[in-house]
């Protein structure tokens, strides 16, 4: 039986522990820890997978700050989604939906920010409308795969044709 709670009530050692599982050692390598560097997680949309019975950990999601700049230099705010892990031993059994479902309901569909993300469209498009359509023209601070380059936006945003995703550290001293 799977319980979704904020993640800030997990042992960050044990979501270190759970995406090293998940990703492996080198995961901190990936241009999506660039995207977020500098900045705190949301905690507000921030989740844990939790057996509650068991008191285990059997994924997580968490969410960061980030902004597009686009040519002219503005900053279009975003959030990034990201990592999400599920236990290898518990994957495919609807954990990994479960979060998203989690995070896309906390959110009020027409006033979210655009959600941004590195993953499998195979698994984020079929399941939750992330599309590489509207990123074509994005910039990452590293290597990518542009058909891993996801946002999810309603049809009627507006979103940059081009433009440099990075850390959205407005609230932060330079
Ligand atoms: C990707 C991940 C978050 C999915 O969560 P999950 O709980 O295992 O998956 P769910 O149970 O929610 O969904 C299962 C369905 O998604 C499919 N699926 C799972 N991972 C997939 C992937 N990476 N690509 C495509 N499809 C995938 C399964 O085949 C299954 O489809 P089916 O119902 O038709 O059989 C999880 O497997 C994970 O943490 N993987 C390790 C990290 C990773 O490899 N991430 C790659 C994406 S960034």
């Amino acid at each position: 039986m799977t319980t979704i709670i904020p993640l800030a009530e997990i042992d960050p050692a044990l979501v270190e522990d759970l995406l090293d599982a998940a990703f492996g050692k080198q995961r901190t390598e990936r241009t999506a820890y660039k995207v977020r560097e500098g900045t705190d997680m949301l905690e507000g949309l921030s989740l844990a997978a939790v057996n509650m019975a068991e008191n285990i950990l059997l994924g997580s999601l968490q969410c960061w700050p980030a902004a597009l700049t686009d040519d002219a230099g503005k900053k279009h705010p975003m959030i990034m989604v990201g990592p999400v892990a599920v236990h290898p031993e518990c994957q495919r059994q609807g954990i990994g939906q479960a979060l998203l479902t989690a995070l896309i309901k906390e959110l009020h569909e027409d006033e979210s920010l655009p959600l941004v993300m590195i993953g499998d469209p195979a698994y984020y498009d079929r399941f939750f409308d992330f599309s590489p359509e509207r990123t074509g023209g994005w910039t990452l601070p590293g290597p990518w795969d542009p058909e891993r380059l996801l946002v999810r936006a309603p049809k009627n945003v507006v979103l940059p044709e081009k433009g440099k995703l990075g850390p959205w550290k407005a609230n932060k001293a330079a």
